[in-house]
């Protein structure tokens, strides 16, 4: 694997690569991380991972300064599992940066509790577009309003970009893979693993998909320990509240913390 180490080496070399599939990423690099470049590895492109911890994307500073930095690790999972390429920008890459507003839809679920979070994922998304060029990117559906966002955006801005989205990845207790659950106790591990269950049964009863089974759901996760911050069945496109499952799929998803660690997942419930 070639690695840049910084984007002015990156420009220098860039005119004589071919066409690259990008997955960009913060570091702190899992097997949810390798199932995106496994993904990337169904397009027939070499593919080039970045890792960069984004400061405009966290809201809360300490969280910035906490975030695990594990290059070394980095390096050697993505080699082993047949990166191509990988960018580790420098902060140059925030200087004269545009900013990106992003639109609405970010402003529901997790934009409730983490103003501006979106702004900063979609600028240093756009300028990780500009720098590389890809032809594909990868992103996955545990982010999923992340995701969406993205999608929009590329759609409206970047539409010779194509997108692939990978499915979540999930322990063996059904927990979804995330750089977090390094901060988990075991014990709260194990608790954390009900929120692939509350969805798994929200699936099993979405003919009675209404706003009392969630309510339920929420007791009951906070009940066991967590602290919910949303659990919401809305539109898979607009994110908009929607419990309409007869006449389209819905998502369900969720944000919850347990301990001082804020966990996210969701589901998408075909329509019956
Ligand atoms: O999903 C992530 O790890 C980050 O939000 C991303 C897309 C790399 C932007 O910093």
């Amino acid at each position: 694997m070639k690695i840049y180490k910084s984007i002015n080496e990156f420009n220098t070399l860039k005119s004589n690569l071919p066409a690259l599939t990008l997955v960009p990423t913060m570091g702190n690099l899992h097997m949810g991380h390798i199932s995106l470049i496994e993904a990337a590895k169904k397009v027939n492109n070499p593919i080039i991972s970045t890792i960069y911890i984004n400061k405009l994307q966290f809201n809360d500073k300490n969280d910035y300064l906490k975030y695990p930095k594990t290059i070394d690790a980095d390096i050697e999972l993505l080699d082993k599992h047949g990166c191509d390429f990988l960018l580790i920008p420098d902060d140059s890459i925030l200087e004269n940066i545009l900013t990106i507003k992003a639109p609405d839809k970010s402003k529901k679920l997790c934009g409730i509790n983490r103003p501006g979070h979106f702004d900063g994922v979609l600028t240093i998304v756009n300028k990780l577009f500009d720098i590389v060029n890809p032809h594909s990117v990868v992103f996955g559906k545990k982010d999923y309003q992340q995701l969406i966002l993205i999608k929009d955006f590329i759609k409206k801005n970047k539409s010779n970009i194509n997108v692939i989205s990978a499915e979540t990845q999930r322990d063996v207790n059904g927990l979804a893979l995330s750089s977090r659950n390094n901060l988990l106790l075991k014990e709260e591990k194990l608790i954390a693993s009900k929120l692939y269950e509350v969805l798994v049964s929200i699936n099993k009863n979405k003919n009675i998909l209404t706003p009392r089974l969630l309510d339920k759901k929420i007791e009951y996760l906070n009940s066991v320990g967590f602290k919910v911050d949303y659990l919401t069945a809305c539109d898979t496109n607009t994110l908009e509240e929607s419990f309409e499952i007869s006449n389209k799929d819905i998502l369900i998803a969720i944000a919850a913390t347990i301990g001082n660690i804020r966990l996210i997942d969701n589901m998408t419930l075909s329509k019956l």
